[in-house]
């Protein structure tokens, strides 16, 4: 079942690039006393991804944490190798917290997956936004099918 506002984003360990290589980390370590907008997305390096979704965020991260918002995450299915070097050359820097959720465990437990299995990609995550404070979700955009409507870095921010 998709998680809905009002529910708690579920424990789940995922990982994230650091200079001393991958490193685990909690959602309840990202989520716990925070207020959080985390955004998802098919993959790393793909078009939409790399030319509006993920980028919409680095130019608005200033606005977007303006309002209170501690971190600003980017979550996809996808190894830290591959989250760390995406964040790189979108020169993410320190703003976004680029998220790795390789085996889809969070992903799963939230039900927010997508078979992209018949275009060899496999299980994938569906693209969405989310705003949590203290680990409750307060907000879910989540795009209709292969749509980029209201998961984008301005449409939050107004909703903020
Ligand atoms: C994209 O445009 O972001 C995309 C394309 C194919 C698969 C996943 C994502």
């Amino acid at each position: 079942m998709t998680i809905q506002v009002g529910d708690r984003i579920p424990n789940i360990s995922i990982s994230t690039m650091t200079a001393d290589g991958p490193k685990d980390i909690t959602t309840d370590e990202i989520f716990s006393g925070n207020t959080v907008v985390m955004f998802a997305l098919p993959g790393a390096f793909t078009p939409t991804c790399s030319a509006a979704h993920l980028p919409g965020y680095v130019v608005h991260h200033d606005a977007i944490k303006a309002k209170g918002v501690d971190t600003i995450a980017c979550l996809s299915v996808n190894d830290a190798f591959v989250m760390g070097a995406w964040g790189e050359a979108q020169n993410v820097e320190d703003h976004i917290l680029m998220l790795a959720d390789g085996s889809a465990s969070l992903t799963q437990a939230m039900g927010l997956e997508l078979d992209l299995t018949g275009a060899n990609f496999g299980v994938r995550s569906q693209r969405y936004a989310l705003v949590a404070q203290d680990g409750v979700v307060t907000h879910l955009n989540v795009e209709a099918g292969t749509g980029f409507e209201v998961s984008d870095a301005e449409t939050i921010l107004g909703l903020l």
